[in-house]
């Protein structure tokens, strides 16, 4: 497999395909695929792959003074000849050794954390002061860990077992670094009317720096919530896949593949929430990002 114009295929991940441009160099195409439950759907969702990489150029360019990160260029004519065309999905990045942990910074508390919480009062092994309740913004941005599976599901980790993988240097650096894009990351999309709840960040080391990775405070990787329909205690309408995942439980599916199909009105509505994700949090209009005849 290749691109239309020939670059080489290195991996296919759920979403992303990366293909080689150097030995230093990757093209990562975000395809318009969807997964739940860690399983792909059989149905795309029309201008995902584009939400996905103009919202990640978007946090990148905004984050860039906090932490150095790969990407190079979305504007497919810095690509190489041979990468064809893309269709505004492709991201010219620099190639790492990822760090093998899913970094996960939490403002609120909800889905896991909140299922935790309601069990053990902790979030992520850490205590938790009692009486809060789902969706509440903690007490203050705390820092989570998985697993990244090469195959099924993504694990927690506990901070011993996220250090024992990783060591002590790289984990404080990535939670100290986490924390601090989250920040940054929902206070920005505070102004524009949005609560940036939590969000997952890959970090990967490169000549002895360690650089963010992968897609950034996309609907994929975050939950995201319009402020004015924010309220404690509920479970608030989100920009995330939490629309396609409640469709999916309505159908009795089992979570194992193969997943039923989508009906049009499904696909159009998730198609419409990553868009307007897109607008919402940038101001700008996914009309002038680059599209397929670029
Ligand atoms: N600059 C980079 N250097 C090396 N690998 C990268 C870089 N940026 C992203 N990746 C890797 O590319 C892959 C992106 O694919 P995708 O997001 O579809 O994967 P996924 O389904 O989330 O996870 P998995 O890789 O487990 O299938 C991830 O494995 C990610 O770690
Ligand atoms: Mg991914």
């Amino acid at each position: 497999m290749s691109t239309p114009g020939g670059l080489p295929h290195v991996y296919s991940g759920k979403v992303r395909e990366l293909y080689e441009v150097a030995f230093d160099q990757l093209l990562l195409v975000a395809s318009d695929r969807v997964s739940v439950f860690d399983v792909v759907l059989p149905d795309e969702i029309p201008d995902k792959g584009r939400v996905l990489t103009a919202l990640s150029q978007f946090w990148f360019d905004e984050t860039a003074g906090i932490v150095p990160n790969h990407l190079i260029s979305c504007d497919p004519t810095d690509f190489p000849p041979t990468a064809g065309p893309v269709g505004g999905r492709g991201m010219l990045v620099r190639s790492t050794q990822p760090i093998r942990l899913e970094c996960v910074a939490r403002g609120f508390l909800f889905g896991s954390a909140w299922s935790e919480y309601q069990d053990r009062g902790t979030v992520g092994g850490f205590p938790v002061r009692d009486g809060l309740q789902q969706a509440e913004q903690l007490p203050k941005p705390m820092f989570t860990t998985t697993t990244k599976a090469e195959s099924g599901h993504d694990l927690p980790l506990t901070e011993s077992e996220a250090i024992e993988l990783v060591g002590a240097e790289v984990y404080e650096r990535v939670r100290d670094l986490s924390i601090q894009i989250y920040e940054m990351g929902a206070a920005r999309a505070h102004d524009n009317g949005l609560v940036l709840a939590d969000t997952k960040f890959e970090f990967g080391e490169l000549d002895d720096e360690i650089i963010l990775i992968d897609e950034m405070m996309t609907p994929d990787s975050s939950r995201y919530w319009a402020l004015d329909q924010y309220r404690v205690g509920t479970s608030p309408p989100s920009f995330d896949k939490q629309y396609v995942r409640d469709f999916m439980d309505s159908t009795g599916w089992d979570h194992v593949p193969p997943a039923p199909p989508m009906p049009p009105e499904v696909i159009e509505r998730t198609s419409a929430l990553y868009r307007e994700a897109y607008e919402l949090i940038t101001g700008l209009s996914l009309d002038d990002w680059f599209g397929p005849d670029e």
